[in-house]
């Protein structure tokens, strides 16, 4: 695919400000900024000239708005700053043309990522243990930077890395011999019930710690029987958790998980040894660098001989680059786990992989508030099935105001109440904290998914309307500034995406869907003012032009939420 329509022009005004300066190109394009949308589409400040050319900002602006002429560019000197607005044709035109052409891979670009590898660990839920709020971001966080990495070409791994080995393993074991039934160890709730008791009595009980520690250097130990026990859990974890990817659209490359690096620990610590240096601590054994006050050292090892978190996350980097020879490592984890990830990356820098610094920690706040109906612990399956339920009642009450029809409302609650969870996720910053509210994420008028999945919906409708999307349309027609304003919008999504995948921050798209929404609606409401004004004009050609202008925000809706992983209904 080609490279976006705003590129183009940012291009393309560079380059003949490049030439009339008599300088690289390269230099100036980064110079080029979004103007304000009152004054143009792209700007130029002078300001940096002003010293080399002894002239006053403002007329070196207006002497280079002279001379400059570029195809498809309307250019003006305002102020200090040489603006550059989009003509109407053929703008338009190359706007709608790229998106409707592109279709559902409208934003991508697979010439970006093109011959690059980027792994991505996210969701990594804890085997035998309730998926926590952070657990619910890195999914939806995770899979959507995955969409978007491949959207642009990469080739993504995206890797399930599954807390599968540790002591709470250990608990899991010897409190299902307390609490458990048997004939339940393929009940994934059960487990989870199982760890919650285990972990409040070992708590209490210094004993019961000690033999789920016990436990653990079984399984390090490599006791058959231990590891028999263990695998039942993980196989009923890995069964359980597959049933929710398949209901949110997540495949991943590899499910695997920390204990595919038991055995290995030693052949790590051994490699450290030789570099930053291992020495021991009251029993332990720590990486020998200088830490920053405050901060505790990298633990390898325990006092009992048992591998920790980080020593395991040493050896999945290592095996990660060399399977996969990453030009980028991604970890969506919580922002709590920053420490953990400085350290991990700066040992492996102190180890000498000159790879450490493609490492990335994708970091992301917290949820507060959540809770649902069967209580505190919160798991992202009753998060959807609670999502899905309360869709389901306001899908049941536009059917009987006859405001909906459908032929699977239940189809429509789940594609709803999942499409209001991630949005709600999404929308945010993904470093800042949120708080949870189930009235506003299922509003219909904020800043909702379900808000969105009707924008697309409605759309949709208007297009069956006329009669669908036409081949062939006289842009040139959509002068109305509402129209403009809604071209813009749609021109936007390649350079979103980019932006997106560069800050790794699906907010970005979610926002421009927002604005697209946005623009959508004020269109329609001065359509309803003023007939000339409607999508579905008498006058064909107009609507021709109008529905394909239509057909490009649907285009973009759909593209967009896909991305963010949101199902875009078409009835609702
Ligand atoms: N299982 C961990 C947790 O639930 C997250 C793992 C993140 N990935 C990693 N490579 N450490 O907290």
């Amino acid at each position: 695919m080609s490279s976006s329509v705003y590129s183009k022009y940012r291009a393309a005004f560079a380059q003949a400000l490049a030439t009339a300066l008599g300088v690289p190109a390269a230099d100036i394009e980064a110079q080029v900024k979004p103007a304000e949308p009152t004054h143009g589409d792209l700007s130029f400040a002078t300001f940096p000239l002003a010293k080399a050319q002894k002239k006053a900002p403002p007329a070196i602006a207006a002497g280079l708005a002279q001379t400059l002429s570029v195809p498809g560019l309307e250019i003006k000197a305002v102020g200090p700053y040489v603006n550059a607005r989009f003509m109407a044709m053929p703008f338009t035109a190359e706007v709608l043309d790229t998106a409707r052409a592109a279709g559902p891979r409208y934003g991508g670009d697979s010439d970006v990522g093109k011959g690059k590898t980027v792994t991505i660990d996210y969701s990594s839920p804890n085997i035998a243990k309730p998926i926590g709020f952070h657990h619910i971001r890195t999914t939806f966080l995770g899979h959507c930077i995955a969409n978007i990495y491949r959207a642009l070409g990469w080739r993504v791994e995206g890797i399930n890395y599954l807390g599968d080995w540790g002591k709470q393993f250990g608990l899991v074991a010897v409190g299902f011999q307390e609490y458990g039934d048997p004939a339940r160890i393929e009940d994934m709730g059960h487990l989870v019930e199982v760890y919650v008791k285990a972990n409040a009595r070992a708590k209490a009980e210094p004993e019961f710690d000690e033999k789920a520690r016990d436990f653990f250097r079984r399984m390090e130990a490599g006791d058959a029987e231990a590891l028999k026990l263990w695998n039942q859990f993980r196989e009923t974890s890995i069964r359980g958790f597959k049933v929710i990817y398949q209901r949110m659209g997540i495949e991943f490359e590899h499910i695997e998980g920390e204990s595919r690096y038991q055995g290995k620990m030693d052949a790590v610590i051994e490699q450290i040894a030789q570099k930053p240096g291992v020495k021991e601590s009251q029993g332990a054994l720590i990486v020998d660098m200088p830490y920053a006050e405050n901060e505790p050292p990298v633990l390898l090892k325990k006092n009992d001989g048992s591998t920790l978190y980080a020593t395991r996350d040493l050896a999945a980097a290592e095996d990660r680059y060399e399977r996969f020879h990453f030009e980028k490592s991604l970890y969506v984890v919580a922002q709590d786990q920053a420490l953990h990830f400085r350290q991990l990356f700066r040992t492996l820098t102190e180890m000498g992989q000159p790879w450490a610094e493609r490492c990335v920690h994708v970091a992301f706040g917290r949820i507060h508030g959540m809770s649902t109906r069967k209580g505190q612990v919160v798991q992202l399956n009753d998060v959807l099935d609670e999502a899905k339920e309360r869709a389901a009642a306001k899908v049941k009450e536009n059917i009987e105001a006859g405001r909906l029809t459908t032929d699977d409302p239940e189809k429509l609650a789940e594609q709803i109440g999942l499409g209001a969870i991630a949005f709600g996720d999404l929308k945010h910053k993904r470093a800042s904290d949120y708080n949870f509210d189930w009235d506003e994420v299922l509003s219909i008028e904020g800043h909702t998914g379900i808000y969105l999945q009707y924008a697309h919906a409605r759309v949709v409708n208007v297009l069956r309307k006329g009669g669908g999307a036409p081949a062939s349309y006289d842009a040139s027609l959509l002068t109305l500034p509402e129209e403009q304003a809604l071209v813009r919008e749609i021109m936007r999504l390649p350079e979103v995406v980019l932006d997106a995948a560069e800050q790794y921050e699906p907010s970005l798209v979610a926002r421009l869907l927002l604005d697209v929404a946005a623009s959508l609606s004020r269109y329609y409401t001065l359509g309803n003012q003023d007939r000339t004004k409607r999508i579905l004009a008498e006058d064909d050609a107009l609507r021709s032009a109008r529905l394909a202008l239509a057909d490009s925000a649907r285009v973009t809706l759909a593209a967009g939420l896909t991305l963010l992983g949101i199902p875009t209904p078409e009835n609702m």
